[in-house]
């Protein structure tokens, strides 16, 4: 699978884009605010259905596009698949709505409409995730390792959906129970009745649920295993990277609290779903009255969360900035190789002005592992941060103001 070709008008600061992309690799330069970044959540948004930015969805229509009667910005991918596969067009338009309001009043203000188009069939935006798999590594992916559970929980859906539709299924079947058994939570807290009402949330949570501990904690255990060896090769074997999965509710914590003897562990790897499902669902029985005092569902893996250590030091707070940024390397590239194993095919590595901060021996391996991948867009501000004999194998193209203009000499 290849991405072969983009264009992209209005969005952010480039109105009108014909970019092909045959190439294995392409190297992006810019000065600062130029729309580098940009190009690459562009990719990353038909790839995922989402902007891998926070900030509101009318953000990414082009500011001189709002404007106009009717705003809207339109990107679309073509993709070459392996071997003589059909290619596949993936579009995505946001369009600026003014909503109606209810009740004729000031009005909600715009929103944004997103349509969804694949070789021209309309389409749900879940459709989109793993047509074009890519794996992106922005500056800001420090976070990952230093920030909030939800950005790990987030990050580890987008992996996973991308590989899994059914995953992406049961996730989207979770959330919505989620939101079904607090809400009805709520009504039992603050006006009382039986609890005996959640029986049927309970069930659906379960059942979704285990989906997601089970696919999380394989998923886990495999990116432990291969973003060691990335984290052993950037730090030249100085350091031993282990990533742990947190589950909620925690197997090794639910035995504690429920026996002080102990029992075996329930262990989400080796268990059959449907055994997961069981124990998921004794778990919300058993918590019911916790869950209706707080009005919300204490436990389950929206709570869930992952670790980071070095030599048994929690890098999320002892973790030097450098340290913190070369584990969340470490775990791209692993991603990249689980991609590839799970689905036979190399995602599209998209590297967002990664070089600049990175020693000797980190860059080494980053252009190592770019030798690796069948396609790879970079981009950097410098074009020093490459070896001549990089830049010789790559396009490459300037980027200014949002237009590029391809660099041959
Ligand atoms: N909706 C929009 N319409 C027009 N321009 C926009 C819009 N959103 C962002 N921009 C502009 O895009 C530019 C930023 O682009 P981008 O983040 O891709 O820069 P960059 O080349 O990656 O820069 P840096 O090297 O600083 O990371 C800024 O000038 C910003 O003002
Ligand atoms: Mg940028």
């Amino acid at each position: 699978m290849r991405l072969n070709h983009l264009s992209l008008t209005n969005f952010r600061n480039y109105a009108r884009l014909e970019l092909g992309l045959s190439d294995r690799l392409t190297v992006f330069q810019g000065a600062n605010a130029q729309g580098k970044t940009n190009l690459l959540e562009a990719i990353h948004l038909l790839a995922t259905g989402r902007s891998p930015r926070v900030g509101a969805e009318r953000e990414l229509i082009n500011w001189l596009a709002l404007e106009s009667s009717l705003p809207y910005a339109r990107l679309v991918a073509e993709i070459g698949a392996a071997g003589d596969a059909p290619t596949e067009r993936l579009e995505v338009v946001l369009e600026l709505a003014r909503t109606p309001a209810p009740g004729g009043g000031g009005g909600n203000g715009p929103v944004v409409r997103k349509q969804v188009r694949i070789n021209g069939v309309p389409k749900r935006g879940l459709d989109l995730i793993g047509r074009l798999r890519v794996v992106l590594f922005l500056p800001e992916d420090v976070s990952l390792v230093a920030g909030a559970p939800t950005e790990r929980r987030r990050y580890l859906d987008i992996a996973l959906c991308q590989i899994s539709a059914s995953y992406c299924r049961a996730l989207g079947e979770y959330n919505k129970v989620l939101s079904q058994r607090n809400a009805l939570l709520r009504r039992l807290r603050d006006e009382g009745g039986d609890s005996g009402q959640l029986a049927f949330w309970d069930d659906q949570a379960a059942e979704h649920g285990s989906v997601l501990l089970q696919r999380r904690a394989h998923a886990v255990s495999e990116l432990n295993r291969l973003a060691a060896e990335r984290q052993r090769d950037l730090t030249g074997g100085a350091e031993r990277l282990q990533l742990g999965y947190l589950p909620s509710p925690d197997p090794a914590k639910v035995i504690a609290s429920r026996s002080a003897t102990g029992g075996d562990r329930f262990a989400f790897e080796t268990a059959a779903r449907e055994q997961t499902a069981g124990w998921l669902l004794a778990h919300l029985r058993a918590t019911r009255g916790r869950d209706v005092a707080a009005g919300s569902s204490l436990s389950g893996p929206h709570r869930d969360d992952m670790a980071f250590t070095v030599e048994g030091h929690d890098l999320r707070t002892f973790g030097s900035r450098g340290q913190q940024r070369t584990a969340a390397l470490a775990l791209k590239l692993a991603e990249v190789q689980m991609m590839r194993e799970a689905t036979g095919d190399m995602p599209l590595l998209l590297l967002d002005d990664v070089m600049s901060e990175l020693d000797a021996i980190r860059r080494r391996t980053l252009l190592d592992a770019l030798a690796q991948v069948d396609q790879a867009l970079v981009t950097t501000t410098d074009w020093d941060d490459f070896t001549p004999e990089l830049l010789a194998q790559a396009r490459r193209w300037q980027v200014a103001q949002g237009a590029l203009e391809r660099v041959t000499a």
